[in-house]
């Protein structure tokens, strides 16, 4: 038998969730309460592009948003590798190393 790991989420090198059975990463990272700018959810507007450091992502629906060779639309992928994204302009953490938004 053949078991796939489910992939683990990393922010800027920080461990933050296990994608399982998530609906796409910017619902991952919501239940995680790590809040990422989004609108319309779909993959059109392009609102909620991150940067991604190292790893691979699939899009159920190839997005229309344009994207560079590093970034990727959390509101309609999932990752299908272990994922480091960037999203130090974003969001910061506190004292106690919980991640909060600026
Ligand atoms: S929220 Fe519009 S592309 Fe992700």
């Amino acid at each position: 038998m053949n078991f796939k790991k489910a992939p683990i989420v990393y922010l800027q090198g920080k461990p933050v969730l296990l994608f399982d059975k998530q609906a796409n990463l910017l619902e991952a990272l919501e239940d995680k309460e790590i809040d990422i700018f989004s609108e319309c959810r779909n993959g059109f507007c392009g609102s909620c592009k991150t940067k991604v450091i190292s790893g691979t992502v699939e899009y159920t629906n190839e997005p229309l948003a344009v994207l560079e060779e590093d970034e990727c639309l959390p509101c309609c992928c999932s990752p299908s590798s272990d994922l480091d994204l960037d999203l130090t302009s974003d969001i910061d953490t506190n004292v106690l190393g919980e991640y909060i938004k600026k």
